[in-house]
């Protein structure tokens, strides 16, 4: 038999070495020692193989934009939507498309092939989702683009917010999106979360709300999303972004708050670079972190993925489509640095983000051929060096590839 693409000797993330085989886009077989021939072989002796980065979260009508039509000088959340409100006004559906070809390019580089991206849906002339469709189609194949429908100024605070939910939808948009915490009243953001689940059910989509992406402790829409997910049957199909305003809660009311999150299995997606430079903004001394509980939702058995969210916006200046970024920062900021827990960081940017895009990722048989190699050894070495993505394999095919710098330092 000849495969397709055999990628030999690399060292998967639990620490065995096998060879991947990829036949027609899918992995073959995952051992030691394959003989048979393939047309191509990529020699991956002691790297590390990984499944492809992920990101989960993330604004692609917004990314590599920043300083247009200027920069956010306050640094805060409010500050960053106005801003956006005044760039939306002046891009065009070609500069979007321009923009988010060159960032995916960027990010397949760095290892990430799927990306679930949040699309504002309440500029009323409706180039966002015009531009980032035709993205979709443009990169399928090479990347997964999940798309959300994202009122930004608000399901029911934007006029004709939720009628534009609906057109994104029935334009081919895959997912009910919501911004609770910003509608005018709490009572307004709780009925924007009913409204969102409503339509999920009817509909048979999936849901993923910016929730709760305050400082605030009284900020609960988190708990208004699980209970709306368990009366409507969503379990496995919602996602709670932010839920920053978690951090600030009452520890008692979280520990009610959490295994109603694990009961109605409604994922957490923590942004950790932008929620730890947007929160605590109000804050003298001591100024809060501003992400979710991390470990305390895992050790409660809730998914949890991290996401990037922005790339040079009006919310981030930073960011380089580098998924290992991400996990490095949320691993600092979660304080989770003991051995098992920094393995576990780098799921959530691989298995974990997969998981909650329903994508059929995996190192083994049957799955799609989609995967990574390394420039070091093992996921710890890759959290701390962020080595070079050596090749990236898209569906059986390879679309990147990094040869690493060579650092000649003078003996001392
Ligand atoms: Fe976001």
């Amino acid at each position: 038999m000849t495969f397709d693409l055999i990628v030999k000797g690399g060292l998967l993330p639990d620490g065995r070495q096998a060879d991947i085989a990829i036949i027609s886009g899918q992995i073959a077989a995952v051992e030691p020692g394959i003989t048979a021939e393939a047309a191509r072989v990529i020699d991956a002796t002691g790297k590390l193989v990984s499944l492809p980065f992920i990101d989960c979260h993330f604004h692609m009508d917004a990314t590599l934009s920043y300083g247009t039509p200027r920069v956010n000088a306050s640094g805060t959340l409010l500050e960053g939507i106005s801003l956006w409100g005044e760039l939306k006004r002046l891009q065009t559906r070609e500069d979007i498309v321009a923009r988010a070809l060159t960032y995916c390019q960027q990010a397949m580089g760095k290892g990430v092939l799927a990306i679930r991206s949040h699309v504002d849906v309440t500029d009323p002339t409706f180039r966002t989702v015009e531009a980032l469709l035709e993205v979709r189609d443009i990169i399928k194949g090479k990347m997964d683009l999940q798309l959300v429908a994202f009122p930004q100024d608000g399901w029911f605070r934007a006029p004709g917010g939720e009628a534009q939910v609906i057109r994104a939808l029935d334009a081919g948009v895959d997912i009910i999106g919501g911004i609770p915490h910003f509608e005018r009243t709490m009572a307004d953001g709780a009925a924007a979360v009913q409204a969102a689940c409503r339509m999920a059910a009817e509909r048979g989509l999936m849901v993923d709300l910016h929730c709760d992406e305050t400082d605030d402790p009284l900020s609960r829409h988190i708990e208004t999303l699980a209970a709306e997910t368990l009366a409507h049957g969503l379990q496995g199909r919602v996602a709670g972004s932010h839920l920053t305003s978690m951090h600030s809660m009452d520890n008692y009311y979280v520990s009610k708050l959490i295994p109603l999150i694990a009961e109605a299995q409604v994922a957490a997606i923590p942004n950790p670079l932008i929620n730890i430079t947007l929160q605590g903004r109000a804050d003298t001394y001591p100024k809060r972190r501003g992400m979710t509980r991390v470990p305390e939702l895992l050790a409660a058995g809730v998914t949890v993925a991290f996401g990037q969210d922005c790339v040079m916006d009006p919310w981030y200046p930073l960011g380089s489509g580098d998924m290992l970024d991400v996990a490095h920062m949320g691993l600092h900021v979660a304080l989770m640095t003991a051995p098992d827990q920094m393995r576990r960081c780098f799921d959530l940017v691989t298995e974990a983000p997969a998981r909650v895009m329903g994508l059929n990722f995996g190192l083994r048989k049957g799955a799609r051929a989609s995967l990574v190699v390394l420039d070091c050894a093992t996921p710890l070495e890759a959290l701390r060096l962020r080595p070079a993505r050596l090749a990236v394999v898209s569906d059986g095919a390879l679309v990147a590839s990094t040869t690493p710098a060579k650092v000649s330092a003078h003996p001392f």
